[in-house]
């Protein structure tokens, strides 16, 4: 698949695959996209402003402090200007700087202030690659929301062979393709998701409520991906202390019965996510006052059923959306109840996750989690950050949203 037509800004680093950015500007220019480029001081070691200009037929820029470029402000135009930033080759120091949030030349500068996705291209020797702390900030990054492509296994320029070397401008060109591709292909047909996340309370006067331990990550995760793939998603979210991106929609709630009316308002859309842990049940009577300890005669609160807002969306006559995604909050029998609750509720796919482990699920930055078809299929996903998580499956819809399969290949 090839790019046309877009605004790449690169980021050339200091390593020898520098060279290859040369290839690669070739590539682009040569259908029809326009190429800005930055050079890192390193990055100077190994190929030349003046062949990156020739090649780009624009300015190389190389100053955080340009006294020729000031009036533009380049570390904030630069990004506003592209449509992806792509860092090659990324060198384990520059990933180190990125994971710290450093702002200390024009590069780091860019990324900082940017409001367009990252993609990182890794080159490095195969140990520097595997070493924990190199691991450690792929995994923060990953957490930030770069997106990274390679490295790959082979010789290096150092003569030692593993995973290390960098994407080839081919495949770096054909990453972007596809990154664009479905992009465009979202916003043409103005695809809209709306993504419920966090946990609703139920009052039982002004003060007392029914809750649970849910921190809305995952479901604010999911947003922020299905938002980067270029859909319109709207988020409704009870209480959660997290902020979501001001390009998504976002509707906060308090009670289940807030939920189901937000959503309701919310439809048609195309992606329903329902990744709320939503309270079954609300107390039948709502005291106006404070309950006093004194005027309780009983020891036990009648309850009565929330709505299903899943399975309202699953079962939907007039507004099913074309792909409904439940998750099950399950401790033993995980596929089994979770394959239960898919079809009980009519959704597409459910996400299971075992809320009896401390390390993840509820309430924690990591989750464990497996995805079910409604043909049963299941495709694990090992514990990870929520972002990956979300990332993963985003991918998955998107995948099956525009193939219009419902099974998984
Ligand atoms: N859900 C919902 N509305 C509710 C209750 C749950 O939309 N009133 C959704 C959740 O957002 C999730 C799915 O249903 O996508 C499963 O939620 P879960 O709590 O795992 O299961 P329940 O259906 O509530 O069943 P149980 O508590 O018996 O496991």
């Amino acid at each position: 698949m090839s790019v046309k037509n877009k605004k790449i800004l690169l980021i050339i680093g200091g390593g020898i695959a520098a060279y290859k950015s040369l290839d690669l500007i070739r590539l682009l220019k040569k259908n029809n996209n326009d190429v800005k480029a930055i050079l890192t001081d390193s990055g100077k070691e190994f190929v030349t402003p003046l062949s990156i200009t020739t090649l780009t037929k624009n300015k190389t820029f190389e100053n955080l402090f340009d006294k020729n470029s000031e009036a533009d402000i380049d570390h904030i135009s630069l990004s506003r200007w592209a449509d992806i930033i792509v860092v090659l080759p990324t060198t384990a120091n520059f990933m180190t700087k990125l994971s710290l949030g450093k702002a200390e030349d024009l590069a780091t500068t860019v990324i900082l202030a940017s409001n367009k996705d990252i993609l990182l291209v890794p080159a490095m020797n195969v140990r520097m690659w595997i070493h924990k702390a190199t691991q450690k900030n792929v995994k923060i990054l990953q957490d930030y929301g770069y997106l990274f492509l390679g490295p790959e296994k082979g010789e290096m320029a150092c003569g030692e062979y593993g995973e290390g070397k960098m994407a080839s401008p081919r495949q770096i060109f054909s990453y972007l393709g596809n990154y664009f591709n479905k992009k465009d292909l979202f916003k043409k047909k103005r695809i809209k998701a709306l993504v419920t996340a966090g946990p609703t309370r139920e009052y039982l006067d002004p003060v007392r409520y029914i809750s649970n331990e849910s921190s809305g990550k995952q479901g604010y995760e999911i947003a922020h991906a299905l938002n980067r793939l270029g859909i319109k998603t709207t988020l409704i979210t009870g209480p959660s202390n997290l902020i979501s991106k001001k390009e998504i929609k976002t509707k906060k709630i308090i009670s289940a019965n807030e939920m189901f009316e937000a959503v309701k308002k919310c439809l048609p859309v195309d992606i329903a996510i329902c990744a709320a842990a939503v309270a079954d049940f609300k107390p039948i009577i709502k005291s106006k006052t404070k309950i006093k300890k004194d005027n309780i005669k009983c020891k036990s609160i009648e309850l009565e059923r929330n709505r299903d807002i899943v399975e309202f969306l699953g079962k939907n006559n007039k507004h099913r959306p074309s792909l409904v995604i439940g998750f099950a909050a399950e401790t033993e029998n995980l596929n089994k109840n979770a394959f239960s609750k898919l079809r009980q509720k009519n959704c597409d796919l459910i996400v299971v996750n075992d809320i009896s482990k401390k390390d993840s699920g509820l309430n924690s930055d990591y989750n464990r989690v497996s995805i079910i078809d409604n043909s049963g299929k299941i495709k694990v996903i090992k514990k990870n950050k929520k972002s990956f998580i979300a990332n993963a499956i985003a991918e998955i819809v998107l995948d099956k949203f525009l193939i219009n399969d419902r099974s998984f290949n």
